[in-house]
């Protein structure tokens, strides 16, 4: 029971408490423990379902509060296999990221078991169930922010091997008891088994987050991560959706929103009305910054995740100013720059044949950009 039972409520709050606990602290789950667990995977704990498969919440023998997901593609992964794969992204530890606690690979069964999240996703408190409590307050948002960008830091420059999250969105990012983000989902890319679903969509990714040159050509690369976290950067600030639309015929991009104000200076603008304008406007005007360099269409002038930690932390004044005087903001460059940089880049949902809602999410609107386009890789 050892770590198991020190899980639950105590992420993030003394850091460094759980060191030691924290050290390949996964395990095999037998498939009985965990029909157990979620009540025989009954639809009332079921928390949402994802581009891999259902998510169920669960309890343990010992009163701990689990979040199982269970693999709808188990097919041609065999079980060693699998094993392997999931035994490499159990290793991938750090207080921002999302670690399994363990598997289940029996039969035609292949689950994987989370520390269960009792603030659900980002998604649901910008867009979803609980959005309408406003939990989330200037300070904390700047801190989720800082905080995935350290798990995605961590995961692109010094996990073994290198980890491209491939899926970045508010819904993969998680919020414990105390609200500290941990992102979700990395390295799921490797679990599933090529063609084993959705043959008809070749990239694997949410509307409104792809990389163009992911959406594109299907080249996934840490960059691509970049320009998904811009977005949901922008997000974050504005409180905004993804993609927007206009009416019928009509999308806005975040970006296209927020470009123009962040040129003519009106980042108070970009923020969220549920602010009620209460937030630091130097942080703001940083979190605009940066979510805008990040999801520049040309891979090249993207920051890498560590700077963009260094960036969002304020920690260099020099780097900042480099940023807030870069080309992309100038106001006389804005139809040029919106057309090569931002604007002009394919409508990922040209690249996406399929749709999936979470129930968390079923009372959104119907224009959500969290639907997730499963991959066949
Ligand atoms: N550990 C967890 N604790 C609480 N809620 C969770 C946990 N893991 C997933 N969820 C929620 O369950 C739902 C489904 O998650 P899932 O990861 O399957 O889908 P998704 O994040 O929407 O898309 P994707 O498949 O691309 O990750 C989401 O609303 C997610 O926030
Ligand atoms: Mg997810």
């Amino acid at each position: 029971m050892g770590w198991a039972s020190c899980c639950k409520g105590s992420d993030g709050i003394l850091p460094g408490r759980r060191k030691k606990k924290k050290e390949t602290t996964w395990r095999i789950f037998s498939l009985k423990e965990l029909q157990s667990a979620t009540n025989n995977f009954n639809y009332d704990n079921k928390l949402g379902e994802g581009g891999f498969g259902s998510v169920y919440w669960g309890q343990l023998w010992d009163g701990s509060q689990i979040a199982v997901k269970r693999l709808k593609s188990w097919s041609n992964k065999a079980e060693t296999e699998f094993a392997i794969e999931v035994e490499v992204l159990a290793t991938v530890r750090h207080k921002s990221l999302l670690s399994l606690r363990g598997y289940c690979a029996e039969g035609q069964e292949r689950l994987i078991v989370y520390d269960y999240m009792p603030n659900l996703s980002l998604h649901s408190h910008l867009h979803g169930q609980h959005a309408a409590e406003c939990h989330l307050g200037w300070e904390r948002r700047m801190k989720i922010a800082i905080d995935s960008a350290e798990g995605i830091a961590y995961l692109h420059h010094h996990a073994t091997p290198h980890i491209i999250h491939r899926d970045i969105k508010s819904s993969n990012v998680l919020l414990d008891s105390n609200f500290q983000a941990r992102v979700a989902d990395f390295g799921f890319a490797k679990l599933i088994p090529d063609g084993a679903t959705h043959v008809t969509t070749k990239v694997k990714g949410t509307l409104g987050y792809l990389a163009p040159e992911y959406a594109m050509l299907g080249k996934a690369s840490e960059s691509c991560d970049v320009f998904s976290f811009g977005i949901l950067l922008l997000e974050l600030a504005s409180g905004k959706r993804p993609v927007e639309k206009l009416n019928p015929t009509t999308k806005l991009t975040i970006t296209e929103w927020a470009l123009p104000l962040a040129r003519d200076k009106k980042f108070k603008e970009v923020a969220d009305p549920k602010l009620k304008d209460v937030f630091e406007e130097a942080e703001l005007k940083r979190m605009v910054l940066v979510g805008l360099a990040c999801t520049q269409n040309k891979q090249e002038q993207r920051p890498v995740m560590s700077e963009v930690v260094e960036l969002l932390k304020g920690e260099s004044a020099e780097k900042l100013s480099n940023l807030e005087n870069d080309e992309m903001f100038k106001p006389d460059l804005t139809s040029s720059f919106q057309d090569s940089s931002h604007s002009s880049r394919p409508d990922s949902s040209d690249c996406i044949t399929e749709e999936k809602t979470s129930k968390a999410d079923t009372i959104d609107e119907a224009v959500d950009s969290s639907e997730t386009v499963p991959s066949a890789r």
